[in-house]
Parts: C-alpha cells; sequence; structure tokens
C-alpha cells in the first residue's frame, strides 16, 4: 500500500494531478474520489477525462449514478453515488461486468457500495481553502505515483 500526501496550492495543481492519474490508468481500474461536497472529485474526473482524450463536457452523474464515455479506449464510466439507496441498487450497475471488460470506473461517494468494489488508487480531497485542497492517495501497490514525479508533473522542464 503506497500512501502520498500533496497539498494542492491552485486549481492547476489539482489539474496536473489528475493528469498523473489518468496517465497511471490500465484498463480494469477502479479510483475512488473522496470527500465533502465541493471537494473536487467531479472537477478531477473532469480533467481526467479531458486528459484521455474526452472533448466534450463532463457533469456530474449526481441523478443518472453512471455517465458512461463509451468513445474512450479503454471505454470509462463516471459514477456519483450519493443519492443510491442501496449496495443492492449499485449491484444493478453491473460493475462487475465493466471491469471484466477492462473498462475504468471512476467513483464519487464509492463508500455506498459497502466494499463491492477494491479500488487501485483513492484520492480524498480535503478543502483547505477557496483555491485550495489536500489530496491524500492511496494506491494498492506500485509506488508509480510518488512525490517526485509529482515534482516533475508541475514544473516541466
Ligand atoms: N484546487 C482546487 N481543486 C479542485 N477544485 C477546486 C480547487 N479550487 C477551487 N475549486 C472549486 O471547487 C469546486 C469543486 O466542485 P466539484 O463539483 O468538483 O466537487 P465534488 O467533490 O464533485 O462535490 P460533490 O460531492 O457535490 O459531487 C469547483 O467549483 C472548483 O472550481
Ligand atoms: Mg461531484
Amino acid at each position: 500500500m503506497t500512501k502520498l500526501v500533496l497539498e494542492l496550492i491552485s486549481p492547476e495543481a489539482t489539474a496536473a494531478l489528475a493528469r498523473t492519474l489518468a496517465e497511471a490508468l490500465l484498463p480494469g481500474d477502479v479510483v475512488f474520489l473522496e470527500g465533502d461536497l465541493g471537494a473536487g472529485k467531479t472537477t478531477m474526473v473532469r480533467s481526467m477525462l479531458g486528459h484521455l482524450g474526452w472533448t466534450g463536457s463532463v457533469r456530474s452523474p449526481s441523478y443518472a449514478l453512471i455517465h458512461s464515455y463509451p468513445t474512450l479506449q479503454p471505454v470509462v464510466h463516471h459514477l456519483d453515488l450519493y443519492r443510491i439507496g442501496s449496495a443492492e441498487e449499485a449491484m444493478g450497475l453491473d460493475l462487475d461486468h465493466h471491469l471484466r471488460d477492462g473498462e475504468i470506473l471512476l467513483i464519487e461517494w464509492a463508500d455506498r457500495l459497502e466494499g463491492a468494489v477494491t479500488p487501485r488508487f483513492t484520492v480524498h480531497l480535503e478543502i483547505t481553502g477557496s483555491e485550495t485542497r489536500r489530496a491524500r492517495i492511496t494506491a494498492s501497490e506500485m509506488p508509480i505515483l510518488t512525490q517526485e514525479t509529482f515534482r516533475k508533473e508541475q514544473s516541466p522542464t
């Protein structure tokens, strides 16, 4: 288990983290995005989808629960489970099926799944100011995301 804490000093820093994560994604990956309302979970997903090649708009799947981006390779699904009724209702979303097909799941409010899906990355965002966030990243394996690689991301040479 790898853990990393990053002080995101601006929306640009959050976008840089999103890019690093997007580049690390592999088929069948699951990313949990945690943090209070307005912490920046959807903002990070929007940035990640942009780096993965999505040029359209990205809105929160607050009521639909899931928005899919079938033109991306691999296909990406963005979920916001804040309003889901139960873990059983989540079963109806057939997440295992998507993962077996090598698709990627980016999930807000994944606690609603009660452990039914295991993430490769978890990003917990904490609001530290109007434009600043603290990111706590947990990765299940492979220390591909280090403070060092992130610094390089923020200051390209
Ligand atoms: N450094 C930053 N990183 C991310 N978002 C920031 C930052 N600074 C300001 N913001 C703003 O914070 C807001 C985050 O909203 P967003 O919808 O992404 O939150 P959320 O975590 O998805 O909330 P919800 O739980 O309601 O879905 C946006 O308006 C964004 O512009
Ligand atoms: Mg959101």
